[in-house]
């Protein structure tokens, strides 16, 4: 299978290579971008998300992708900002495991410029137009107002009635509050 690639107007989304989670975990696996995510993984934790994130690609052929912001001047490469792609929801027995999920995680001097909601509309327009996606949900926590802000921002809606209790983690991280798009109102929001 030919590697993922896939480019916006200023970013590329595209597959994992060996050496990418280095600088992967220099720039994202900090105190304040972790915040809403567990806190900063250590070596296990990091080889799980490895992990997870490989065996998702296997599986569906997405995954949460490399975000890389396009070769800057004079660079032949652009800089790694992190991380936006696809999975299967994947909450033990929560409300929407195995629907399709969109989520983002990008390193923090390149929140401010619209590089994620730039990176998630490219990865909902792919899992309605290249991965057959009926509804695409997006999960977060109530103290995560940049993360709930982009999807209102994405014109999500807000499902309450989804929300669940994730027992992986405590009360700080809890409840899972969910947003959802179809298929049928994303065309309708790209059309607007
Ligand atoms: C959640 C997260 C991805 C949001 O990033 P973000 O940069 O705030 O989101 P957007 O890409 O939509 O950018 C919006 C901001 O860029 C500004 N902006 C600047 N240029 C812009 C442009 N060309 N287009 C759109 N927005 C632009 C907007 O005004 C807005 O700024 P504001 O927040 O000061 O009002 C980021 O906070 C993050 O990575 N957090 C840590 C990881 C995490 O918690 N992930 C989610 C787990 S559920």
């Amino acid at each position: 299978m030919a590697d993922f690639r896939f480019e916006s107007d200023r970013l590329v989304l595209r597959d994992w290579r060996t050496d990418d989670w280095a600088e992967q975990w220099r720039v994202t696996n900090t105190p304040a971008v972790m915040r809403w995510l567990g806190g900063s993984l250590d070596e296990d934790g990091r080889a799980k998300q490895i992990a997870r994130i490989e065996n998702c690609n296997i599986a569906n052929g997405f995954c949460f992708w490399v975000v890389e912001r396009k070769a800057d001047a004079g660079h032949l490469s652009g800089e790694m900002l992190g991380m936006c792609g696809l999975k299967r929801a994947d909450a033990p027995a929560s409300s929407v495991t195995g629907t399709m999920e969109v989520g983002w995680r990008l390193r923090e001097d390149a929140w401010g410029h619209g590089y994620a909601k730039e990176a998630a509309i490219a990865a909902l327009d792919l899992a309605f137009n290249r991965f057959g996606a009926d509804e695409v949900v997006a999960l977060t926590v109530d103290g995560n107002a940049p993360s709930w802000g982009l999807m209102k921002r994405l014109g999500m809606q807000r499902r309450i009635d989804l929300d669940y209790t994730d027992s992986r983690y405590g009360e700080d991280l809890n409840p899972t509050i969910v947003y959802s798009t179809t298929a049928e109102q994303w065309g309708q929001c790209a059309n607007d």
